[in-house]
């Protein structure tokens, strides 16, 4: 199967080819080239679906598979922040650096080492103008350092329940099991063997 992605981001996009092995995952961008979508909902649900089908309606073809995830990690010592600006924690444009350095910033503010905290992932399908959603948690901590170089973003300040190591240090095995990504991935596959 052909699937689009909607997304420039380089940490999902490598993740989602890792997680569909046997489909052919192209990012928009190769078709399209770059453009910026404007994410301006209030809800991980509503960005995943202004990615989605700004990308589907660009593409023009009815029968193209457009696949988008809208995602990000939430605190709730930090009235659960930066939540669905987690792309943006330390200010338009700001590096995956920034925004991790930024939460460290803001833990540190209050004391904090560790508190509990969560990932949200919201996979937004379309396919012959219809939109399906689906949704994936993962539970954890975050503590107040960077550890480890592997995975994206928050990862390296981020312990997956059951772990006493953050994803900077963790495989991508673990990653894929665990995710949030891998979950709504998991719920999404079911949704295109409906659809498709
Ligand atoms: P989006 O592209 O607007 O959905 O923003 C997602 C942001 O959330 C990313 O830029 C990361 O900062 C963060 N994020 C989402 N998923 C992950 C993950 O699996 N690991 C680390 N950070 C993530």
């Amino acid at each position: 199967m052909r699937i689009v992605l909607a997304t420039s981001n380089k940490g999902k996009i490598n993740e989602f080819k890792k997680l569909l092995p046997t489909d052919e995952v192209v990012a928009f961008s190769e078709l399209l080239g770059e453009m910026e979508i404007i994410e301006d909902a209030d809800t991980f649900k509503g960005n995943a679906i202004i990615k989605a089908k700004t990308i589907y309606d660009k593409l023009n073809d009815e029968n193209a598979i457009v696949i988008s995830d809208d995602s990000g990690i939430s605190v709730p010592e930090l009235n659960n922040e930066p939540g669905i600006y987690s792309a943006r924690y330390a200010g338009q444009g700001a590096s995956d650096k920034d925004n991790l350095q930024k939460l460290i910033d803001e833990l540190n503010k209050k004391d904090i080492k560790e508190t509990a905290a969560y990932y949200t992932a919201c996979i937004a399908i379309v396919y012959k103008g219809e939109v399906y959603t689906v949704h994936g948690w993962m539970h954890g901590s975050v503590i107040n350092k960077e550890v480890g170089e592997n995975g994206f973003g928050y990862d390296p300040m981020f312990i997956p329940t059951g772990f006493d190591k953050t994803f900077g240090e963790l495989s991508h095995e673990i990653k894929k099991e665990f995710s949030h990504r891998g979950k709504a991935l998991k719920l999404a596959k079911k949704v295109l063997e409906v659809i498709v």
